[in-house]
């Protein structure tokens, strides 16, 4: 029997103060693929907590979240939007993937060195084998393709060879498909408006480095006037912007929300100044953003709401969990 449906899954942390990376980086594309595919959308509340999140905000940011899933145009009649946590086979196939996962895998994950810092003897257990339960994530459901940033190709090829592993160890073969990541290309990272190196974060000290998308035009139009750029012009071809990430950056998020290819954007702004990129710039962003953040600031005051759509994920997700983890409990042997 040959199975060749695609299925999406991809996986937000909860954090607060949505903002423009997570929109272009992530909800947007995800909108995008909902049109075309059976998609399931899960807010990754036990990731979040690999470091330590004050109770409460985790509660509010997991609401947050949904709220941006759903005010970027997700519909959750159609995909499957829901918390990790409210499915425990995440958790139960997360440790069956700790004992497939090999030590010398987990060593050489980037990320882990870059969180853990300089003393990894104090992060915690968690944190290390975080790329084994995202594993799970995407393996509980058999999805075959994964939406993610450049920073999670590492993790993603991790979840491959974890899935191959599990089909030869217990001669599956094809039980778990080996999941594709769908990285974009022109925007797998939008950058703070500070510091073209930097990602946009929700956790830069200056709000300047991002935009929220609760930002009123106002705001916008303020931090893009005050972006940081450099004094030369705007090129004329891409090779040009290697040594200039803020002027790339604003280029690339211009590009990205107008679905214009930056050669394209390039051969019609050429060698004008930034200020007439930044004009365009904001009204666009305007344009794009602020009716989003209406529709979250709507949402994120509608609490019982929000559970609902969590609760009714959750009673989609479980059943197919469910009874993928049962067929898996049988082939490894369990009870
Ligand atoms: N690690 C991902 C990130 O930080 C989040 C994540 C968890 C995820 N589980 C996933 C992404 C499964 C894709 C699929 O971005």
């Amino acid at each position: 029997m040959s199975n060749n449906k695609k299925l999406v899954f991809s996986g937000v942390q909860p954090t607060g103060n949505l903002h423009l990376g997570n929109y272009l980086g992530a909800f947007k594309n995800f909108v995008s693929l909902q049109k075309e595919s059976e998609c399931i959308y899960c807010v990754v509340d036990l990731h979040a907590i690999t470091v330590f999140q004050d109770p409460k905000k985790l509660k509010e940011n997991i609401l947050e979240t949904t709220a941006g899933f759903l005010a970027s145009g997700l519909d959750s009649n159609k995909s499957i939007i829901f918390n990790q946590s409210s499915v425990s086979e995440h958790a139960e196939l997360g440790w069956i993937l700790n004992c497939v996962a090999r030590l010398g895998w987990l060593n050489r994950m980037t990320q882990f060195k870059d969180k853990a810092g300089s003393d990894k003897e104090k992060a915690s257990v968690g944190l290390y084998i975080y790329p084994n339960l995202m594993a799970a994530d995407i393996l509980l459901y058999k999805a075959t393709h994964v939406p993610v940033g450049a920073d999670q190709k590492q993790h993603l090829e991790l979840c491959r060879d974890i899935a191959q592993k599990f089909n030869n160890d217990f001669k599956s073969k094809n039980f778990f498909p080996l999941p594709e990541p769908l990285i974009q290309k022109n925007i797998s990272r939008v950058m703070s408006l500070r510091d073209g190196l930097k990602k946009m974060s929700k956790s830069e000290e200056s709000d300047y480095g991002r935009i929220n998308l609760k930002d009123t035009a106002d705001d916008i139009s303020k931090k893009i006037k005050k972006a940081k750029t450099d004094s030369l012009p705007i090129p004329e071809s891409e090779k040009e912007l290697e040594k200039r990430p803020e002027a790339l950056n604003l280029l690339n998020i211009y590009s990205d929300i107008t679905k214009t290819s930056l050669k394209k954007v390039l051969e019609e702004t050429k060698g004008k100044e930034f200020s007439y990129l930044k004009e365009r710039l904001s009204e666009v962003l305007i344009e794009t953003i602020c009716p989003v953040g209406k529709k979250l600031k709507e949402l994120t005051s509608d609490k019982t709401y929000l559970e609902e759509v969590l609760k009714k994920g959750r009673e989609k997700a479980s059943k197919k969990a469910e009874e993928n983890l049962k067929k898996i409990r049988e082939i490894v042997g369990l009870l």
